[in-house]
């Protein structure tokens, strides 16, 4: 199969659905946000990493939905500049895809999939009290491409405080991969676990 993108029959679904199915595994932000008038908002993101160390900057892309307009979260973003990402492990995925339904402005997702708010330290959004590991962001800046659906926004946000359940941390003080047992998402409806992990040290020349 080939394809010359500006010229194929297939549609923009089609060529995602597509990538979708070899960017794998990609992992979930699951992302708080408090909208202006104060209501939480709790949503997951694959498009979703980290992409700077010094400083430390999350990026999520939320894209525009079936009729084009802004989803929740990108809203609430623009309107604070704060978010919170959490990392969603296996025992939280079936709730964590709850909230990706398409609830109204007016609903508060923690509570319609049954997670718990906690108090952040610096940022307005909620900490996801059932995720061990929590970061508090500030908005960076935000890149928007192309229009209308399909179009998405890249958010880019400075993580300032970092929550870790210290259950979860292995003697170097790291997380254990073994107890964090982060999902990933594949294509379609897929999703992957990480209980099946190997390493390779970084190679030496000679
Ligand atoms: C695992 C998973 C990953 C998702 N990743 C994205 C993504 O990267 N970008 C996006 O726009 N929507 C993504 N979605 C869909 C959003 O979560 C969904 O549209 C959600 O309703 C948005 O919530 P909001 O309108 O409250 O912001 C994903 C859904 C799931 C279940």
């Amino acid at each position: 199969m080939y394809i010359d993108i500006a010229n194929t029959e297939k549609s923009w679904q089609d060529v995602y659905s597509l990538c979708i199915t070899f960017v794998t595994p990609r992992p979930i932000g699951f992302i708080s946000t408090v909208a202006a008038d104060g209501v939480r908002n709790l949503a997951p993101f694959s498009f979703f990493n980290m992409v700077c160390a010094r400083p430390p900057i999350l990026m999520f892309c939320p894209g525009r939905n079936r009729a084009g307009a802004k989803k929740d979260t990108l809203v609430n973003v623009e309107a604070t500049g704060e978010f919170v990402a959490a990392v969603v492990t296996d025992a939280m995925g079936a709730a964590m895809n709850q909230t990706s339904a398409a609830y109204a402005p007016e609903v508060d997702e923690f509570a319609a999939a049954g997670f718990t708010p906690r108090p952040a330290t610096m940022v307005q959004p909620a900490l996801v009290g059932e995720s061990p590991v929590n970061c508090e962001c500030r908005l960076e800046r935000i890149v928007e491409f192309g229009e209308g659906p399909g179009a998405t926004a890249v958010v880019f946000g400075r993580v300032v405080a970092i929550h870790v359940d210290d259950r979860f941390l292995a003697a170097d003080g790291l997380l254990d991969d073994g107890k964090l047992l982060t999902i990933g998402r594949m294509g379609r409806s897929g999703y992957v676990r990480t209980t099946d992990r190997f390493d390779l040290p970084r190679p030496t020349i000679g």
